[in-house]
C-alpha cells in the first residue's frame, strides 16, 4: 500500500464482481486490476484458517453445513465457483507475495485472532512489510485480542452504522482506520475520524458516481467488487 495515496482502491472479497468471491482467482483478479489493497474474509475451520465469508457453506459453495465444523481436507473438495477451491490464508499470502496490501477481516471469534497473529508474524519474518497488512473485524473484542498479540500490525474497526460516540471505538483499539458501511458516511463521523488521526474507508461501493461522491465527502478509500471502476475513476 502506498501511504502517500490519498484515495485507496480496495478490492472487496478480491474482485467479487468479476470472479467468485474470496477465491484465489478473485484475489488475483483484484491485484491485476490495480487495487491498492485486497480485502478478504477469514475464519477458522477445524484445522485451518480459511477464506470464506459466511459461517455456512451453502451460499458460496456446493457444500453444506458450518465452516467451523469442517476439516480443511473436506473443504478443499468443494467448488467455491468456477471450479475454484476455498483457499487457506496461507495460500493467499503465497499468491500475493508481498506485492499488494491485504485487508484480513476476522469473521470468526473463537481464537481466530491468535491464529491470524501467528500467521502474520511468520509472514513478516518472510519479508512482508508491517504496513502491508490491515486486520479488521466487526467483532471488536476479537480485534482487540489481535492487537494485543501483534501490536505493530495496523487494525481497522468495522462498524455498520454511526456509533453514539462517533469514531471513539477505533481510538480505543489503537486502530489506524475506521471502516464503515457507505450508507453511513455522515460528514460528522468522517470529521471525527480524521480529527482522531484515523483513515476512514467505506464498503461496498460499485457505482462510479457513488465512489466519486464519497471521495468528495472526504472518505479515504472504498471497498469495491469492481476495483477496475475505482482505478478508472481515479485515472480521470
Ligand atoms: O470489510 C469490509 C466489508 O467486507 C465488510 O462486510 O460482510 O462484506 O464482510 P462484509
Ligand atoms: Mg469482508
Amino acid at each position: 500500500m502506498d501511504p502517500s495515496k490519498d484515495f485507496l482502491c480496495i478490492g472487496h472479497r478480491g474482485a467479487r464482481g468479476h470472479a467468485p468471491e474470496n477465491t484465489l482467482l478473485s484475489i488475483d483478479t483484484g491485484i491485476r486490476m490495480g487495487a491498492d489493497m485486497i480485502e478478504f474474509d477469514v475464519q477458522r475451520c477445524v484445522d485451518e484458517l480459511v477464506v470464506i465469508h459466511d459461517p455456512r457453506l451453502e451460499r458460496t459453495t456446493n457444500g453444506r453445513g458450518r465452516v467451523r465444523d469442517a476439516r480443511f481436507d473436506d473443504l478443499r473438495r468443494l467448488d467455491a465457483g468456477q471450479g475454484q477451491p476455498i483457499p487457506s490464508l496461507r495460500e493467499v499470502l503465497e499468491l500475493a507475495e508481498a506485492q499488494v496490501a491485504l485487508n484480513i477481516e476476522l469473521k470468526s471469534a473463537d481464537g481466530t485472532a491468535a491464529l491470524v497473529a501467528q500467521a502474520l508474524r511468520a509472514a513478516i519474518n518472510d519479508g512482508w512489510g508491517i504496513s502491508q497488512f490491515l486486520v479488521s473485524s466487526f467483532h471488536l473484542p476479537e480485534l482487540y485480542e489481535f492487537k494485543q498479540m501483534l501490536p505493530e500490525v495496523p487494525v481497522a474497526a468495522l462498524v455498520c452504522g454511526v456509533p453514539l460516540d462517533w469514531a471513539a471505538c477505533a481510538t480505543e483499539l489503537g486502530a489506524q482506520a475506521l471502516n464503515i458501511s457507505a450508507e453511513f458516511a455522515d460528514p460528522r463521523l468522517i470529521a471525527d475520524a480524521h480529527g482522531r488521526g484515523l483513515k476512514i474507508y467505506a464498503y461496498t461501493v460499485n457505482h462510479p458516481e457513488e465512489i466519486a461522491a464519497l471521495r468528495d465527502l472526504g472518505i479515504d478509500g472504498v471497498f469495491s467488487d469492481y476495483p477496475d471502476r475505482v482505478v478508472s475513476m481515479l485515472a480521470g
